[in-house]
């Protein structure tokens, strides 16, 4: 189905909310840096092949959806971040009840997150004031906004600030942590295997070490052609499942889950 088609098809069946969106976005201006393209003339042309995605992204996007225009090339699609919400629930012990995303972004997994009853409290943390206000507004619109704290800032110095100690003990004791940090730009996609000490600009050793010193679950989301033997000697003696996230018969990305998860399923199409 074209999108112009599967928009019409949206706009009817949630037409109060879109029309109440669409009228107060024509009557306010959007925030410096954020977008909600409506029509692919308005799209920058390294966008627009994702802008073509838009309800796999998020499917409420018509409903008003914020993005950077960075956040289009990092944002985790709905099915998938669905999914590794529900891996994070099933194989986090039952005690683990809140969830940290140290790299929110515009919000794909913390709404996953928060629409998942698993969790009783997700924490997001993002460094851009921009896509954290993205994130924000897109909680609002999928109506989980209320589930989820939010902090502004560089995740590395927000966990060491005493000020925050009381989360790092929370998370420590009862949560789990799920990171998509940064890949670098698109240069993993033409890695036939992919470099993850030299991923910028947090290589994986330095990833592991500050979220597994914090929290005993930790799951990282990394690029498909991710050099498994570098996650191997990190790992050592310990444990870790590996998952491929697939959309279509393809793999998009990678979850490492460090530490002593229950088995998760092994590899799902979406
Ligand atoms: C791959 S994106 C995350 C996408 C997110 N999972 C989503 O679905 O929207 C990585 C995000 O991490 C943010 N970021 C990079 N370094 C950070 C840091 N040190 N602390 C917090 N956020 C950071 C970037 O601004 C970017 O929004």
């Amino acid at each position: 189905m074209s999108r112009d088609k599967k928009r019409k098809r949206h706009r009817k069946s949630e037409e109060g909310t879109s029309e109440h969106v669409a009228k107060k976005q024509a009557t306010e201006p959007l925030p410096e840096g954020v977008h909600f393209y409506q029509h692919l003339s308005e799209v920058p042309w390294d966008i627009q092949k994702y802008w073509k995605q838009g309800y796999e992204i998020f499917s409420r996007y018509d409903e008003g959806i914020w993005m950077t225009d960075n956040s289009w090339f990092e944002v985790t699609h709905e099915a998938i971040a669905s999914k590794i919400a529900n891996h994070l629930g099933q194989g986090a012990p039952k005690e683990r009840v809140v969830v940290l995303d140290p790299f929110c972004g515009v919000g794909g997994n913390v709404i996953a997150l928060a629409q998942s009853d698993r969790f009783k409290r997700v924490y997001a943390i993002e460094k851009d004031p921009v896509a954290l206000t993205c994130a924000k507004h897109n909680a609002e619109i999928y109506g989980v906004a209320d589930r989820i704290t939010w902090f502004e800032g560089d995740c590395f110095e927000q966990l060491g600030k005493d000020d925050n100690s009381a989360l790092v003990n929370l998370i420590r004791k009862h949560g789990v942590v799920i990171a998509s940090p940064p890949w670098g730009g698109p240069s993993y996609k033409s890695a036939d295997v992919f470099d993850l000490e030299t991923m910028e600009p947090y290589k994986l050793s330095e990833l592991h070490k500050t979220f597994t010193g914090i929290c005993d679950y930790v799951a990282l989301y990394l690029p498909r052609t991710s050099d498994l033997n570098q996650v191997s000697r990190l790992v050592g003696r310990g444990n870790s499942q590996v998952i491929h996230y697939c959309t279509r018969g393809m793999s998009r990305a990678l979850c490492v889950y460090f530490g002593d998860w229950g088995k998760i399923e092994e590899r799902i199409d979406i």
